[in-house]
C-alpha cells in the first residue's frame, strides 16, 4: 500500500503523474505514455482543461455525436450528444426521423422558477420569528442588491423570500425559502451568493432584535425545481404508426401504452424506463456544458413527487390519436458556467442556433422523449437486444482488435445474423483460422 501524501495539489502536473506511477503502477512507462497520449497538443487548450478542476493529470474523452432531423416547434435541429453508450445516438436519430414525418415534436416551457434555501435553527416563539422576518425582509432584498443589480437589469432576480416553519419535521428547524428568475443562466452561483448574503443579514439582525438564539446551518440552492418545468409531446393518428418493426399500428399503440402504464405503476420498471430517458437528457446536458448531476437529482426527485417513483413519460390513445409526452423540471443555462469556456460546448450551442435557456429546456426534454420512444418501441416490438447489440458490435470487434478488413467482413456477416458476444468471438475465430 502506498504512503499517504500531503501537498499533492501543490505538485506540478508531471510531479503528480510521477508520484502516481511510483505508487500504483508496475509498468510505469506504458502508464505515463497513455496519460500523455490524451493531452492536447495545443498547449493553450490543454491548460484551459487543466484549469477546469483540481489535480488534472489528463483528459477523459467521451464521443460527441449528433442526432439530426429533430423537428421541434417547426424548427429543425441537429442535436449534439456526448455519451459512451453505443446505441443512444442511433436510437435518438431513428426516433427523430420517425416523428419528422409525423409533424415533429411540440414543446412548451411552463415556468422557470429556481429555488434556494437558508436553513437555520431558532429556539424562541414562532410568532416572534414571524414578526422579525417581516421586518427584516426588505433589508434582505436591499443588502443583496449589489449581487442582483445586473440580473435585474436583464429582467430576472429574486422573486420572493418566505419564512418556512419546519419544526414538525425537525426540532427548531426553519428556512428562508427563496425563489429566483435567472433567465438564460443556470444561476447556481448567483443564487448561492444571494443566499449567503441573506444569511449574513438575517443573523446580524437577529442578534440585535431577537431574544432567543438563531443559528444559520447552511445556505444553498435546491436542485429540486418543480416550478422550472417543460413539457414535450408527439401525437399522430394511430394509422400513421407504421415502420419496418410495426406490423399492426393499433396493436403497437396499445402495447406501447401498456408499457408506459407499467412504468407509471411499477417502480422497478420505472427506474429503467427513466434511465432510458436520461440517456438522451444527460447526453445533451453534457454536450451543452450543463450540470448533469443536478439535472439527474432533480428529475428523479420529480419522478417520486407523489410518494412512489414513477414514469416521467405518459401515453394516451383517444379518438384514434396516439399521444406520448414528458413533463420534467430542467434548470439549464446557455450563458455562464462552462458555456463560454469549453470550445466544444460553444460548438454545441452554436449547432443548436444559440438557444435561450427556455429553448434548450425544450430541446433536452425532446431528446429524453425521443430516447424513451425508441426504447419502448424496440422493447415492445423486436426486443432491445437486436438494435443494441448491432450498435455494440463495433465495441466487441475492437475488444478483439479486429483489423479494418475483418470489421468489414464481420459487419456484413452480422447484418443477417444475431449479434451476441460469443457469436462474434466464434465468427472472428472462424475468419482467422
Ligand atoms: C438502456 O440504456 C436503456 C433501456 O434499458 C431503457 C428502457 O428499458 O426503457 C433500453
Amino acid at each position: 500500500m502506498p504512503n499517504a501524501i500531503s501537498g499533492f495539489s501543490k505538485l506540478s502536473k508531471s510531479e503528480k503523474i510521477e508520484w502516481l506511477l511510483g505508487a500504483y503502477f508496475k509498468d510505469k512507462d506504458s502508464a505515463r505514455t497513455l496519460i500523455k497520449q490524451y493531452w492536447n497538443s495545443d498547449e493553450k487548450l490543454q491548460k484551459l482543461h487543466d484549469e477546469f478542476i483540481e489535480n488534472t493529470i489528463s483528459n477523459y474523452y467521451l464521443p460527441l455525436g449528433v442526432a439530426p432531423n429533430f423537428l421541434i416547434n417547426k424548427t429543425l435541429y441537429s442535436i449534439p450528444m456526448a455519451i459512451e453508450e453505443s446505441s443512444v445516438v442511433a436510437a435518438a436519430s431513428k426516433a427523430a426521423k420517425f416523428w419528422l414525418d409525423r409533424g415533429g415534436f411540440k414543446a412548451e416551457v411552463f415556468s422557470t422558477e429556481k429555488i434556494g434555501q437558508v436553513h437555520f435553527t431558532y429556539h424562541g416563539k414562532l410568532k416572534d420569528l414571524q414578526v422579525f422576518f417581516e421586518a427584516v425582509k426588505p433589508l434582505l432584498f436591499k443588502e443583496s442588491s449589489s449581487i442582483t443589480k445586473n440580473m435585474e437589469k436583464r429582467g430576472g432576480g429574486i422573486l420572493d423570500i418566505e419564512l418556512k416553519d419546519k419544526t414538525n419535521s425537525l426540532e427548531n428547524y426553519y428556512q428562508l425559502h427563496a425563489t429566483f428568475e435567472t433567465l438564460d443562466a443556470m444561476g447556481a452561483n448567483f443564487i448561492n451568493s444571494c443566499l449567503e448574503q441573506f444569511a449574513n443579514t438575517f443573523k446580524r439582525e437577529a442578534e440585535q432584535h431577537l431574544d432567543k438564539k438563531l443559528d444559520i446551518v447552511m445556505s444553498i440552492l435546491s436542485n429540486y425545481v418543480p416550478q422550472c418545468l417543460v413539457r414535450a409531446e408527439v401525437a399522430c393518428p394511430i394509422t400513421e404508426l407504421t415502420s419496418k418493426d410495426i406490423k399492426n399500428p393499433q396493436l403497437f399503440a396499445e402495447k406501447f401504452k401498456q408499457a408506459v402504464n407499467i412504468a407509471e405503476v411499477e417502480p422497478h420498471r420505472a427506474v429503467t424506463h427513466n434511465k432510458g430517458i436520461m440517456n438522451g437528457i444527460d447526453a445533451v446536458v453534457l454536450a451543452t456544458g450543463n450540470d448533469f448531476r443536478a439535472i439527474e437529482a432533480g428529475v428523479h426527485a420529480y419522478a417520486a413527487r407523489n410518494g412512489q417513483y414513477a414514469s416521467l413519460t405518459h401515453c394516451s390513445i383517444e379518438n384514434d390519436t396516439f399521444k406520448f409526452w414528458i413533463e420534467i423540471p430542467l434548470a439549464l443555462g446557455t450563458v455562464g458556467g462552462l458555456t463560454s469556456l469549453h470550445p466544444l460546448v460553444k460548438f454545441a450551442l452554436e449547432l443548436l442556433g444559440k438557444p435561450s435557456a427556455k429553448e434548450l429546456m425544450q430541446i433536452v426534454a425532446v431528446a429524453g422523449l425521443a430516447q424513451n420512444f425508441a426504447a419502448v418501441k424496440s422493447l415492445t416490438t423486436t426486443g432491445i437486444q437486436e438494435g443494441h447489440m448491432k450498435m455494440h458490435l463495433m465495441n466487441i470487434l475492437n475488444q478483439f482488435e479486429a483489423t479494418h478488413q475483418e470489421k468489414e467482413q464481420l459487419i456484413k456477416h452480422f447484418k443477417t445474423n444475431v449479434v451476441t458476444h460469443s457469436a462474434v468471438l466464434d465468427a472472428i475465430e472462424n475468419l482467422r483460422s
